[in-house]
């Protein structure tokens, strides 16, 4: 969703805010602008649409000369995405421009209050009252304005003000909403995303809900709400520059399928130790869980499907109740928690508001929480009582694959590391299952080696439209995702159906030359699976069949077969994931779809 960031030093500014924002591309938007502080004068562009635009408009920033101003790409809620509701949005003198994520609930009320004061609405927007506010409250002292201004404001807020009785001076709020502060010599940043930081500087500073700080090129000072002075640790960012960019691929989603070998190992072989599964780096230890009666998995989308997978493995192996949860359901639902439920929260950014607005509810209501989080410093890894971090790298594609394999991996440790302290597993089976999650980056490899054929058979079944997928237990889990992976980047209607649910009415819509694309990986039930194959065949569908690498008895019975390694049954999903992943890639590809910034999606969903 909308992406802020902010520079002050000695350099042009509009080139590196243009930089940043692109780099903000892929969280979703509809429009861009900049604003810079030129002398005693702030000029602005912004316009509707991609940032090639904003840079045509301004000459590559060349039009707005400067060396200190802020930026922002907008996803729009209040007002439709156009020139004039983009940010950044100025006070009626000019003296204030802001920048703006998240959204003010109480907008409505202080607009009539500053329109009964003379104040001039420009725009459609919720954001525009913060520039007017500044403007009330400005008597000489920038922090008593953004302090009284804020003092105003109800809702979410990552805010970035420029003024132009300030020369050199930014200012940023954080309230619900992502904000880094990017520490460099003689200039410093800020940013929602520590992407558009990293090609100026490694060293960042994570600000906390209700801080504020002053940044200027030699200094960033930050104040709690009440304005005082704190202390914030200095962060090193882990990854290089290189992370973010497409190295070479066409699509960040391709670079991101192939990297999940390397982003699965990152995750599972620190917290391998002496042949036992550690997670002492999140400050989990076996006494967290003492008296757990029950696990609630809450997420939103693919963490959600992740989820799905984590249940079927911790029931098995811990013969507890698991329940998977939609977190904009279970938010409002009253949930039937208390301190002997462990809630396993699962999101990439660590930032997806119905899933913080989740662990939140549950916090109060008494249970224990882990967050399995990819981005460092994220609110959701703050909120959690421990964070385990899927050691990912930046996931920069709109759809997500390598943090939905790694969510997978970190929930099938989870289950063994479970198992093993509620004393349910024996140490065969332990060392059996820790060899398999071990395996897990060289056969996630191997899936990819197997389907090299996978263009061809993408473009075969690209124009087939409705489709179906089916699967039971983990092929079924599995199957949640790589529907969601056709929806979102295809525009495909994809619909997944436990197989053994289909004919009790979904079998009506099969007709001749209907895909159905079922998942026969699970062992336990593959002759169950197929019994359900040869129904949708009887009844004229097209079969694309995922099987275990080797399996040639599915032909007749399948029109065409993906491949996927041999893992242990409850192992299987980071694997078998991979090419319907790559599935999705190629059919999408073969669509002309937008692969990286699908329609009306964002990366980071921060609202409601
Ligand atoms: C789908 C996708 C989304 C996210 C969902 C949760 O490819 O990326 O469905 O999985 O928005 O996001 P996080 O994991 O950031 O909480």
């Amino acid at each position: 969703m909308c992406g802020i960031v902010g520079f002050t030093g000695s350099q042009p500014a509009s080139p590196i805010l243009l930089e940043g924002l692109k780099k903000l591309e892929y969280r979703g938007y509809d429009s861009a602008g900049i604003a810079v502080l030129d002398g005693d004068k702030i000029n602005m562009a912004k316009t509707r649409g991609v940032i090639k635009n904003l840079c045509e408009k301004t000459h590559d920033g060349a039009l707005l000369p400067g060396n200190a101003g802020i930026g922002h790409t907008r996803w729009a809620t209040h007002g439709a995405p156009n020139d004039v509701n983009a940010h950044p949005h100025m006070s009626n003198d000019g003296k204030f421009a802001i920048v703006h994520n998240g959204i003010i609930e109480n907008y409505a009320e202080l607009k009539e209050e500053l329109v009964a004061k003379g104040y001039k609405f420009k725009s459609e927007t919720d954001t525009e009252v913060i520039a007017h506010l500044l403007d009330m409250y400005y008597t000489g002292d920038l922090k008593f304005a953004v302090m009284k201004t804020v003092s105003r404001l109800v809702g979410s807020f990552a805010l970035g003000v420029l003024c132009a009785c300030e020369h050199g001076k930014l200012f940023v709020v954080r309230e619900k909403s992502p904000l880094i502060l990017g520490i460099g010599v003689g200039e410093n940043f800020f940013a929602s995303d520590v992407t558009a930081l990293i090609a100026h500087t490694k060293n960042v500073i994570y600000l906390e809900d209700g801080e504020l700080a002053e940044i200027t090129p030699d200094s960033v000072t930050v104040f709690d709400g009440a304005g005082r002075e704190i202390n914030k640790e200095i962060s090193r960012v882990v990854w290089d520059i290189e992370a973010a960019e497409k190295g070479g691929y066409d699509h960040f989603m391709l670079k991101e399928i192939m990297e999940q070998p390397r982003a699965i190992k990152a995750t599972v072989e620190p917290r391998i130790k002496n042949g036992r599964i550690t997670f002492e780096d999140g400050g989990v230890t076996p006494e967290f869980f003492s008296g757990i009666d029950k696990i609630i998995i809450t997420a939103c989308g693919s963490a959600y499907y992740a989820g799905c997978v984590g249940r079927y493995v911790i029931e098995e192996l811990c013969r507890i109740p698991v329940s998977v949860e939609l977190a904009s359901e279970l938010r409002y639902r009253n949930p039937l928690v208390n301190g002997n439920t462990l809630l396993i929260v699962l999101s990439q950014s660590g930032e997806t508001a119905d899933t913080k607005e989740a662990l939140r509810e549950c916090k109060r209501l008494g249970a224990r929480s882990i967050a399995v989080v990819n981005v460092v410093g994220s609110s959701i890894a703050k909120l959690a009582d421990h964070t385990i971090y899927t050691w990912a790298g930046p996931e920069i594609a709109v759809a997500t694959t390598k943090g939905y394999t790694t969510q997978v991996a970190v929930l099938d440790m989870l289950a063994v590391y479970l198992a093993d302290i509620m004393g349910l597993i024996t140490p065969e089976r332990y060392s059996q299952l820790l060899t398999g999650i071990t395996q897990l980056p060289s056969l996630a490899q191997r899936s990819i080696d197997l389907n090299t054929h996978l263009e061809y058979i993408a473009k075969r079944y690209s124009s087939c439209n409705p489709l179906f997928f089916m699967g039971r237990n983990i092929d079924y889990a599995v199957a949640l995702e790589g529907a969601l992976k056709l929806k979102e980047i295809s525009y495909i209607y994809s619909e997944t159906y436990a197989a053994g649910e289909l004919k009790h009415g979904t079998i009506a819509l099969i007709e001749d030359g209907t895909l159905v694309i079922t998942l026969c990986c699970y062992e336990p039930l593959y002759e169950k699976t197929l019994s359900n194959v040869e129904e949708v065949k009887a009844r004229g569908a097209r079969v694309l069949a995922v099987v275990h690498e080797g399996n040639s008895k599915i032909f007749p019975l399948a029109d065409d077969a993906i491949y996927v390694p041999k893992t242990d049954a409850l192992l299987a999903a980071a694997c078998e994931v991979v090419p319907l992943q790559l599935f999705a890639y190629y059919v999408a590809k073969d669509r002309g779809c937008d692969i990286d910034k699908p329609k009306n999606l964002a990366k980071s969903v921060t609202v409601e």
